[in-house]
C-alpha cells in the first residue's frame, strides 16, 4: 500500500504578524514545519508504507522552498514542492498538489497535515491509519474537544458520516459544538479526487474548503482524540507561546523517562532536538537550545544556557555558565560564570573557572584556567596551567593571530601572549609578563620592569587626615 503525504504550508498566516512564512517560525528550537515532516517520516517508517511527502508552499514561498531544500531535500529526504500561487483555501492547495505532483493520483491513500500543528505525533497518524483500515472507511479526520472552540471548524455528526462547518459559516447552535476539526486527515485517494471536484467557494470566506470533502451519509468518520493539546494549531503569537510550552513539557517528560533528573523542570527549557543522557541532573533555570547534546552523568547547575553545544559524560557546568557551539570533554569542570564561545573545545578533566572567556581554542586534557582569563584563537597543551588574568592578545587590529602553547607549561598570573606565538612544552613564564617572542622547549621567561624600593618613602604619598 502506498500513501501520499501532503503538508499544507501555503497560507499567509496573517494573524502571526511576522514577515517570514509562518511554517518557518521557530518553536522548540526549530521551524514549525519540521514537526509534521519528521512525524510523517516516522509514520511511513513505522507502518512500512511506501510514500512521498509534498509540501504545498505559497506565501513567501521562495524563502520556505529554500529552507526545505537545504534542510530536508539536500539531506536525503524525498520531498516534492508544489506551488500554490494564490491562497484560495485548503481545498485549492490540495488541487495544486494533484495538478502538479504527477504521482499524486497513484497513491492508494492521501494523508494531509497542516504546517502549523507542531504537536501532532506519529502515534496520532498511526491510530488514524489503523481506524481507517479497520473500519474500512473512505476518509477520517482527527477531532478533539475544545472548551473554547472559536476559530476551529466544528464537527457536525450525521446519522452516519459527518460534515464540518467553519467558524465563519456557523450559526449560534453550531458554534456551541465543542468537537472541532484538527486539520489532520487520511483519505482514500479516489475518494479525495472525486470530492475535490465538487468543492466550491460558496461560503463566508470565499475560500475552497478542504473540509467540504466530508459529508453526512458517507463512509467517513471523525476520530475523537483525548489529548486536545496535541492538535492545537498555531495561528497567532499566543498560540505559538502555548505550543512552545507544551513542547517543552513533552520534551522534559521524554527526558525524565530516560532517567534525566530535573530539580524543578517548570523553570527549564529544552529544545526538541537536544539530548540529555541518563543520570544527569539539571538544576532550576537552565536553558538547553538548538541541537545540544549533554551526555550521561553531567550536572548542569542553575542559570546555565547551552546553545548547540556538547558536554561529555561526567562534565560539570557550575552556575551561570554560557556555552555556544562549544565542546566540553569528559569530567571537565566549567564555571561558575564561564563563557564558552563558538569553537571552544575543552579537553577532558580540564578546568575552566570563573570569569573566563574562551573562543576558537582547543584546550587539551587537564588544562587549568581557573580565573579571569581570555583565550581566543589558541591551542593549549595537556596539563598546562594558566594563571589568573592570563590573556591571549589575538587581535592586532587587523588580523586574528594564533597562540600555541605546549604541554606541562606554567604561565604565571597576569601574563599576556602577543600572538602569533609558539610556546613549546615545559616552559615557565613569570607572573606579569608580556610575551611576544617564541619560547623553545623548557624555557623560563619573564618580562617585567625591575622593581625599585625606597625605604620610608610611602609617607610622602600617604597623606594622613588632618596633616
Ligand atoms: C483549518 C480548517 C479547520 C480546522 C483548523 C485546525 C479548513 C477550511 N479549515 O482552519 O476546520 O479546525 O484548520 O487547525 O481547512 N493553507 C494553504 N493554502 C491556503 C490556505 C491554507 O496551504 O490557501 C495552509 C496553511 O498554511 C495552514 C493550513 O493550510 O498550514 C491550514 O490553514 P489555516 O488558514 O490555518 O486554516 P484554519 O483557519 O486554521
Ligand atoms: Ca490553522
Amino acid at each position: 500500500m502506498s500513501i501520499g503525504i501532503v503538508i499544507l504550508a501555503g497560507g499567509r498566516g496573517e494573524r502571526m504578524r511576522m514577515d517570514i512564512p509562518k511554517p518557518m517560525v521557530s518553536v522548540g528550537g526549530k521551524p514549525l514545519i519540521d514537526f509534521p515532516i519528521n512525524e510523517a517520516l516516522l509514520f511511513l517508517n513505522k507502518n512500512n508504507l511506501k510514500g512521498g511527502i509534498t509540501s504545498v508552499t505559497g506565501y513567501l514561498h521562495e524563502m520556505l522552498d529554500e529552507y526545505l531544500k537545504e534542510n530536508f531535500i539536500e539531506n536525503g529526504v524525498e520531498m516534492d514542492l508544489v506551488l500554490q500561487r494564490e491562497q484560495l483555501g485548503t481545498a485549492h492547495a490540495i488541487q495544486m498538489y494533484v495538478e502538479q505532483n504527477k504521482n499524486a493520483a497513484d497513491y492508494d491513500y492521501t494523508l494531509i497535515l497542516c504546517g502549523d500543528t507542531p504537536l501532532i505525533r506519529e502515534r496520532h497518524l498511526s491510530k488514524l491509519w489503523n481506524i481507517l483500515n479497520q473500519e474500512k472507511l473512505d476518509a477520517v479526520a482527527a477531532s478533539f474537544l475544545e472548551d473554547d472552540p472559536s476559530g476551529y471548524g466544528r464537527i457536525v455528526e450525521g446519522d452516519s458520516g459527518f460534515h464540518i462547518v467553519e467558524e465563519k459559516d456557523a450559526d449560534e447552535e453550531i458554534r456551541k459544538i465543542s468537537e472541532v476539526n484538527s486539520g489532520l486527515y487520511i483519505v482514500k485517494t479516489d475518494f479525495l479526487l472525486d470530492n475535490l471536484r465538487e468543492i466550491d467557494s460558496d461560503n463566508k470566506a470565499g475560500e475552497f474548503y478542504l473540509t467540504d470533502i466530508f459529508k453526512d451519509n458517507r463512509r467517513v468518520q471523525a476520530v475523537l482524540f483525548d489529548d486536545p493539546e496535541s492538535f492545537m494549531g498555531v495561528n497567532d503569537v499566543k498560540q505559538l507561546e502555548e505550543a512552545g510550552l507544551f513542547l517543552n513539557f513533552e520534551k522534559i517528560d521524554l527526558l525524565r523517562n530516560e532517567g534525566v533528573r530535573f530539580i524543578d523542570s517548570t523553570t527549564c527549557y529544552v529544545d526538541w532536538d537536544c539530548s540529555i543522557g541518563p543520570d544527569s541532573v539539571i538544576h532550576p533555570n537552565v536553558i538547553i537550545r538548538g541541537r545540544s547534546r549533554v551526555d550521561k552523568n553531567v550536572v548542569v547547575e542553575s542559570g546555565c544556557i547551552l546553545t548547540n553545544s556538547i558536554v561529555e559524560e561526567g562534565g560539570q557546568l557550575r552556575p551561570y555558565s554560557v556555552l555556544e557551539e562549544a565542546h566540553v570533554g569528559k569530567n571537565a569542570m566549567i564555571g561558575p560564570f564561564a563563557r564558552l564561545r563558538p569553537g571552544a573545545d575543552i579537553g577532558q578533566e580540564s578546568k575552566v573557572g570563573n570569569f573566563v572567556e574562551i573562543k576558537k581554542a582547543v584546550l587539551d586534557k587537564g588544562v587549568k584556567v581557573s580565573h579571569l582569563s581570555y583565550i581566543g584563537d589558541a591551542h593549549i597543551g595537556e596539563n598546562t596551567n594558566l594563571g589568573c588574568g592570563f590573556i591571549t592578545c589575538n587581535y592586532d587590529g587587523a588580523n586574528k593571530n594564533f597562540t600555541d602553547i605546549g604541554e606541562n607549561c606554567f604561565i604565571g598570573s597576569d601574563s599576556q601572549m602577543i600572538a602569533p606565538l609558539k610556546i613549546e612544552d615545559d616552559c615557565y613564564v613569570g607572573s606579569g609578563s608580556t610575551i611576544n617572542k617564541d619560547l623553545p622547549k623548557g624555557s623560563f621567561a619573564v618580562s617585567r620592569s625591575k622593581q625599585v624600593t625606597y625605604k620610608g618613602m610611602a609617607r610622602k604619598f600617604l597623606k594622613k587626615k588632618g596633616q
